[in-house]
Parts: C-alpha cells; sequence; structure tokens
C-alpha cells in the first residue's frame, strides 16, 4: 500500500518539502490517486502561505477581508459575450480586499502592483483602476466616506484568469463586511457585473459570477443569464500554463466585435459552432469522458485560432502541453496573451516541467475539486 502510495504521490509530482505529509494524508484518505495528491499538496501549499511571516506581513486582517476567485473558462470564451453557453470553473487562486476607516477621502491601494489612487470623486476624472472600483462606491452610496480600500491580488494581472472581476467581488464583499450592508450573493454578483462594465465594456457577466459563486458552472448571458451548477464528480487534474504577456480583454473582445460587424453570418457561424463544442463538454464531464473533453478543447481551440485571438507563445504553450502528454489545451479567458488551460490523464508533471523548462510559468490545478477559500 505504502509502495503505491509513493509511487502516486511521485506521479503527482509533489515536492521534496510536503512529500512526507501528503503521502500521509492521501493513505488516510482512502484515496491512493493521483488528483488526490495534488489537492492534498494544493491545500498544503496555500497554508503555507497564509501562515508564513510574508503572509501575515500582508494580510493584517483575514477574517475582515473580501474574497474574490479566480477561473478558468474551459470552452466557450468570446462566444460567450454573443449569447452562446461557456463553461467555466474556479481556480483556488484569489484576490483580498480590506477596508479600514480614514477620516477623508478614499484610498485605493494595490501595493503589489505598485497602484495607489485617491478615488476622485468627479467620475470623468477617474483613471485606471478608480473607474470600476468607483461605480461600486457610487451604487452602494458610500462615495463620500472616508477609507482606505487595499486589494491582495494573487490572481496574476491580465492573464485570462478573470482577475479584474475577482477584483471587484473581493471588494463589493470587503465593503460589505465592513459597513455591515448585508448584501446577497446575487447582489455582490450584480455589482461586479457593473464594475465589470467599466472594465471590459461589453462582459458576459461569467468572470463575475464565476468570481462570486466560485462553482463550476455552465454559464449563458440573458435576462436572466442562465448559471448552472456542473457537477465534476472526479477533480480533472489540469495545468494553467501562463505566458506572462498581458492578453487585454477589452482589447480582444473589441477585435472579435469589430470582425463580427464586418460579416456576422460568418462569425455567428463560428459561434455557433463553439456553442455545440461547449454541449458536447458537458456531457464529457458528465460521463467523465476527459479524453473527449480534451479533443473538444483542442477544437475550441482552433475556432479561438479562427477568431485570431491567439498569439505565439500561447501556441507554444499548447503545443508543449499537447506533447507532453495533455489530453487537450487550449487558451483561456480573453487570449491576445495570458494563459492556456490543458487538461492531463493523471499526472500533470510533464506538462508543468516542461512548460517552466520552455522558460514559462506553470500552476497546477485540480478542476472541480473543493476550494478552500476563507
Ligand atoms: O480574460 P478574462 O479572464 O477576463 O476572460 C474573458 C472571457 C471572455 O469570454 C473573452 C469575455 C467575457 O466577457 O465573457
Amino acid at each position: 500500500m505504502t509502495l503505491h502510495a509513493r509511487s502516486v504521490v511521485t506521479a503527482a509530482g509533489v515536492s521534496e518539502e510536503i512529500f512526507d505529509e501528503v503521502l500521509d494524508r492521501v493513505i488516510q484518505s482512502g484515496d491512493v490517486k493521483i488528483w488526490k495528491a495534488q489537492e492534498i499538496a494544493n491545500e498544503l501549499q496555500r497554508n503555507e502561505l497564509r501562515t508564513s511571516g510574508l503572509d501575515k506581513q500582508t494580510r493584517p486582517n483575514e477574517s475582515a477581508m473580501g474574497i474574490g476567485y479566480g477561473k478558468v473558462v474551459l470552452l466557450g470564451e468570446h462566444s460567450v459575450v454573443y449569447g452562446r453557453h461557456a463553461i467555466a470553473v474556479p481556480i483556488p487562486i484569489t484576490v483580498r480586499a480590506l477596508i479600514e476607516d480614514r477620516e477623508e477621502g478614499i484610498v485605493l491601494m494595490i501595493p503589489r502592483w505598485g497602484v495607489e489612487y485617491e478615488l476622485a470623486g468627479n467620475v470623468t476624472e477617474r483613471r485606471s483602476f478608480e473607474r470600476p472600483a468607483g461605480v461600486i462606491l457610487d451604487k452602494l452610496g458610500l462615495s463620500n466616506r472616508g477609507m482606505c480600500i487595499e486589494v491582495f491580488p494573487d490572481v496574476p494581472r491580465s492573464m485570462g484568469l478573470g482577475g479584474s472581476a475577482a477584483i471587484a467581488v473581493a471588494i463589493v464583499r470587503a465593503l460589505d463586511r465592513h459597513y455591515q450592508i448585508g448584501l446577497s450573493d446575487e447582489d455582490v454578483n450584480r455589482l461586479a457585473y457593473e464594475s465589470e462594465k467599466i472594465a471590459h465594456g461589453s462582459p458576459s457577466g461569467l468572470d463575475n459570477t464565476l468570481a462570486c459563486y466560485a462553482k463550476p458552472l455552465v454559464f449563458r448571458p440573458g435576462d436572466p443569464p442562465l448559471v448552472e451548477l456542473l457537477n465534476i464528480r472526479k477533480p480533472i487534474p489540469a495545468v494553467i500554463g501562463i505566458t506572462g504577456h498581458e492578453g487585454l480583454t477589452a482589447k480582444t473582445v473589441g477585435r472579435v466585435r469589430e470582425a463580427w460587424q464586418q460579416d456576422k453570418k460568418l462569425y455567428e457561424r463560428i459561434f455557433d459552432e463553439i456553442d455545440t463544442l461547449v454541449l458536447s463538454a458537458v456531457k464529457a464531464i458528465q460521463d467523465e469522458d476527459i479524453k473527449a473533453l480534451g479533443e473538444l478543447m483542442n477544437v475550441n481551440h482552433g475556432m479561438l485560432n479562427a477568431l485570431q485571438v491567439s498569439t505565439p507563445e500561447l501556441e507554444q504553450l499548447v503545443e508543449i502541453a499537447r506533447k507532453n502528454g495533455a489530453l487537450g489545451a487550449k487558451l483561456t479567458g480573453g487570449g491576445g496573451g495570458g494563459s492556456i488551460i490543458a487538461v492531463c490523464d493523471g499526472a500533470t508533471e510533464p506538462v508543468i516541467s516542461a512548460i517552466k523548462d520552455a522558460g514559462f510559468q506553470a500552476i497546477s490545478v485540480n478542476l472541480g475539486a473543493t476550494l478552500d477559500g476563507s
């Protein structure tokens, strides 16, 4: 049993420092599986960060913080903006926000990104991050209060992982806690959507919904949107490959819109094709057929190429992932830079190593596993 468990933990790519603890817990759980080892390793790594000195320094008051989740789009980005379905899954990478009282004025700080603004009362004078944050304060009637909003983003900036929506949700939740407003999840989601409209122009609502509910979802925009829980019975081992090149979602969404306006018939056909892939992927996930899911993701990536939102770095990462055993790989989120998502059959280590060897960042995630958020 121990020998088998050891080889499972090794195959899961668990680092030396936490190997023994992961081994113990995998055996205790009775689920001697690669995904289980990865789930435990991820949890230990998160706990380590939370209890480290650095973490205490930057996160002084964890319980008062608002939290928003990052996400990956498994299939359906861009076409979702045009009323089609998408599948998205939250990842255990978050943004946290904290409100502190101040005599007067509103200061917005994101120390990790070197961002610090004093919020302009006049909407037309607001810049960059001030604008999406400002709309939340305006809608909640808090623009005249004195406060400092401090944001701690673990979701990397402009990497297609839903960072701006996670910031919006974290800020709304932090304001709700601090001022004891009593917002429901629906209220939080609605306010984050208003903020996303300012950040992106014409968002589908997918990102804010994921950042807010943090559950695997099938989503289709509408009034009201269709939001259906997707039951991933067995977490899917996956790798996020990060190019490190900023992908500006507003820009790629704008590019697709221009192309669509030039030839609506052609682009509607592509969106319909993607929609068919998404619906087949829902079935593949329900059938636990990850091979079929991977293939559908590969084809979806081809369609995203047709929409011209890929880049040479994204292509390189997709290629590396597929060559190193991924069952499917595609860009995720807005594209134009940002990240890829690759699903694997068991071990993610060969894909992770190959991506890192090529000089990019890679994160192992278990899609559909429980998130230990707050
Ligand atoms: O790049 P992200 O993480 O903001 O994801 C964007 C997803 C799109 O479908 C391209 C846009 C949207 O609003 O759904």
